[in-house]
């Protein structure tokens, strides 16, 4: 077995030394690299002006290896080695680590993390602009605990605000900007249980007209706005995406009623998306889908914006006011194709925030605006064996597991794909896994 690994190990070596560039043997190619990247972070002049404008992106579910893998894959899609790519994300002079913990839980959701990071006050799972006092699914719970965001302070200054997202509206990143309810969940009022309707609660579609006044809404979720039953523009036979509301509200006229004195566009495809003037727009509501939006991959480009024309777009109409803008930009999907453990989907999510970022660079001056890229919690993402230099991020390890059959370099600790044996998961109740385990036997 020894000699085995011995002798794979070898031709490992003499495969990958066909892979090294010849400037990359050269010594001084990392050692200018260096002094580079040192000279200028002392040739950083602090920044201490007052943001004027915030931009914020946010990749949910964006952990470090995803942000990792996605550096490789972005690399890859321009046909380079890879690792050695320079994500947008990589240029940003500052960078932290923070706890992501919620107030009842080791591992945090979307809608806890979101309260801490736009509401400033750590949570509990599920809930969403309410403090650690108000439970899970319980309105009772919720008044008087609720937290304002960033996004309504950011209003209340006469700035402009906008959410834009890749998931519906009402999901829980962008809707902790604009809502407070004990569940996460409670998309539209057919969501909402009697019993909290009884206590005053009401769901979070409503709240994104009654609540901060967003000049752009940008993402998915017009299911949530219409009466039960209405057809969808896009999927008109497709029962799944009728309207699901029960009051028999329709949020989209009532948001176009609203905001009759203004200039307010409601678009819901990319024809009417494209025209929309940013210079004379005061509003716009654009929802692309009924729920979610189609992942980057499988995006129709001419139903539908990518999340780089979406960012461009709300920047245009949000920068006109001189008191400056707040704007979140959530890549919300990254996390949603980890939960299916489908880590193409999620890598492309990934390089489509960070070219939305690069867009968003573009459009402002660093002198006026704060720009933070932000993930919410981690998957369980991993990166491991030996790929060569090069390989492609999706591929295999180029060696075996000890039962001799290939694995994936990435891999996901659970969910579809996670470790079968037998057809079922190892039957783990009588083992305490605390332990210290001299040999593998789980
Ligand atoms: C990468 O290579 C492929 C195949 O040769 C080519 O079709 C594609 O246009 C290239 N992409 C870039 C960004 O250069
Ligand atoms: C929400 O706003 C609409 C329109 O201004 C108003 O008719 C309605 O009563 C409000 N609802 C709540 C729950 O505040
Ligand atoms: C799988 O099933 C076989 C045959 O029933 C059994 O001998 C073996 O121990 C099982 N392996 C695991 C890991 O449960
Ligand atoms: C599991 O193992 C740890 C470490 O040896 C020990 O402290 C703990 O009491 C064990 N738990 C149970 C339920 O036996």
């Amino acid at each position: 077995m020894e000699v085995k690994r011995a002798a794979i190990s070898a031709l490992l070596v003499l495969v990958a030394f066909g892979i090294v560039s010849l400037e990359e043997e050269n010594p001084e190619f990392w050692r200018s690299q260096a002094r580079q990247t040192l000279q200028s972070a002392l040739d950083r002049k602090l920044n201490t002006n007052v943001a004027k404008n915030i931009l914020f992106f946010l990749g949910d579910g964006m952990g470090i290896t995803t942000y990792t893998a996605a550096r490789i894959l972005k690399g890859q899609l321009q046909n380079q080695t890879g690792e050695e790519t320079v994500m947008t994300m990589d240029t940003f002079p500052h960078v932290g680590l923070a706890k992501t913990y919620s107030v009842d839980f080791q591992i945090a959701d979307s809608a806890a993390t979101a309260t801490a990071y736009l509401c400033g006050v750590k949570t509990n799972l599920n809930v969403i602009g309410v403090n650690a006092a108000a439970r899970n699914g319980i309105c009772k719970t919720q008044k008087g605990n609720e937290v304002t965001s960033i996004l309504k302070w950011a209003k209340d200054a006469g700035k402009s605000v906008g959410i834009v997202t890749t998931t519906r509206v009402q999901h829980a990143t962008p809707a902790t900007s604009y809502a407070h309810s004990a569940s996460r969940k409670w998309y539209s009022d057919a969501d909402v249980p009697a019993g909290a309707k009884k206590d005053g609660c009401t769901d979070i579609s409503s709240q994104l007209l009654n609540n901060t006044d967003i000049d752009v809404i940008i993402g998915g979720g017009r299911k949530y706005m219409t009466p039960q039953y209405t057809k969808d523009p896009e999927y008109p036979a497709d029962f799944s995406s009728r309207g699901k509301r029960r009051d028999g509200r329709n949020l989209i006229e009532e948001w176009k009623n609203m905001k009759r004195e203004k200039v307010a566009r409601y678009v819901w495809n990319k024809n009417d998306f494209d025209a929309v003037d940013p210079e004379t727009t005061d509003y716009l509501m654009a929802l692309f889908e009924p729920g979610d939006l189609r992942y980057e991959a499988e995006r129709d480009p001419r139903m539908d914006p990518s999340i780089i024309e979406t960012t461009e777009k709300a920047i245009r109409i949000l920068q006109k006011n001189p008191k400056g803008f707040f704007l979140l930009v959530e890549g919300g999907r990254i996390d949603q194709a980890h939960h299916d453990g489908r880590a193409y989907m999620a890598l492309h999510e990934t390089v489509a925030l960070d070219n939305a970022i690069a867009k968003g660079l573009e459009l402002t001056k660093e002198q006026e605006t704060l720009t933070i890229v932000m993930a919410d919690h981690s998957h369980p993402f991993t990166l491991n064996g030996f790929p060569f230099r090069g390989q492609s991020i999706l591929g295999k390890s180029p060696l075996w597991g000890s039962d001799f059959l290939p694995y994936t370099t990435l891999m996901y600790g659970n969910g579809p794909g996670h470790k079968i044996r037998n057809g079922t998961r190892p039957d783990i109740r009588n083992v305490n896994t605390s332990k210290c385990f001299p040999h593998r036997t789980l």
